[in-house]
């Protein structure tokens, strides 16, 4: 017979890795954060096997329509951030992850609730495939910024060196808009030596309702990373 497992790619096969054993570190009784991505649907994939088989009790607040509308289809119960303004951990992906544990994401345009939440929760748990460990990060970095404010923001990019990019959609004409009614411009800065720096600088512009660089949770930050051969966990010393 065959198998569809056997015919997955290996980067795909290393998400699903991590995603699993992020799965496996939920405890019953939790609140947590489900965060966006191809990642995080796979940790999502192993939860609802755990609630469904092993009777697995947990509420999650998700970051997106995307995982709202597959947490349903997964039978996973919803909560809110009004509910739970605290929450037990958030599992969520990332685009790059530096040796501090810094991060870049947004690469799905849902920077501004994945911070939300991974403020809100005690613990973050990245799930990344090993392709996103990066020496240090040069990403482009996302900025979701109100459209009235956006060419004072463009101006604003550029006058710290940066290259911003107004992020335009696929199979849509025009700029992406966010589940939260905004444009995302990103942001090249080449090699990020000071990403702890540049979030605050970049969050301070006015306009800007969140930035890509999650440098702020590092000491709550543990991330799994799927390889060929299982997962490695990163934590800070
Ligand atoms: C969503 O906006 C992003 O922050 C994602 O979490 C990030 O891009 C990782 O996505 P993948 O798991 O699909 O690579």
């Amino acid at each position: 017979m065959d198998n569809p497992l056997q015919r997955e790619e290996p980067v795909d096969r290393m998400k699903r890795e991590a995603g699993c054993h992020a799965a496996d570190i939920v405890e019953d009784g939790m609140v947590i954060g489900l965060g966006t991505g191809s990642t995080t649907l796979y940790a999502m994939e192993h939860l609802s096997v755990l609630i469904e088989e092993n009777g697995l009790c947990i509420q999650a607040v998700p970051t997106s329509f995307q995982t709202e509308m597959r947490a349903r289809q997964l039978q996973i119960p919803l909560t809110t951030l009004d509910a739970y303004p605290e929450l037990d951990l958030a599992i969520d992906g990332a685009d790059q992850v530096d040796p501090d544990l810094c991060l870049i994401k947004g690469r799905g345009a849902a920077l501004t609730r994945e911070k939300c939440v991974a403020a809100a929760a005690e613990e973050l748990i990245i799930v990344v495939d090993a392709s996103k460990c990066v020496r240090s990060l040069s990403g482009p970095v996302p900025l979701e910024v109100i459209p009235f404010a956006l060419h004072p923001v463009i101006l604003g990019v550029r006058a710290i060196g940066g290259v911003p990019e107004l992020r335009n959609g696929i199979r849509k004409d025009g700029p992406v808009i966010t589940d939260n009614g905004n444009f995302i411009l990103d942001c090249l800065f080449g090699e990020i030596t000071e990403p702890g720096r540049l979030e605050g600088i970049l969050s301070l512009m006015p306009g800007v309702l969140s930035c890509g660089l999650f440098c702020g949770f590092v000491e709550k930050t543990r991330v799994v990373v799927g390889g060929e051969d299982g997962c490695r966990e990163l934590k800070r010393q």
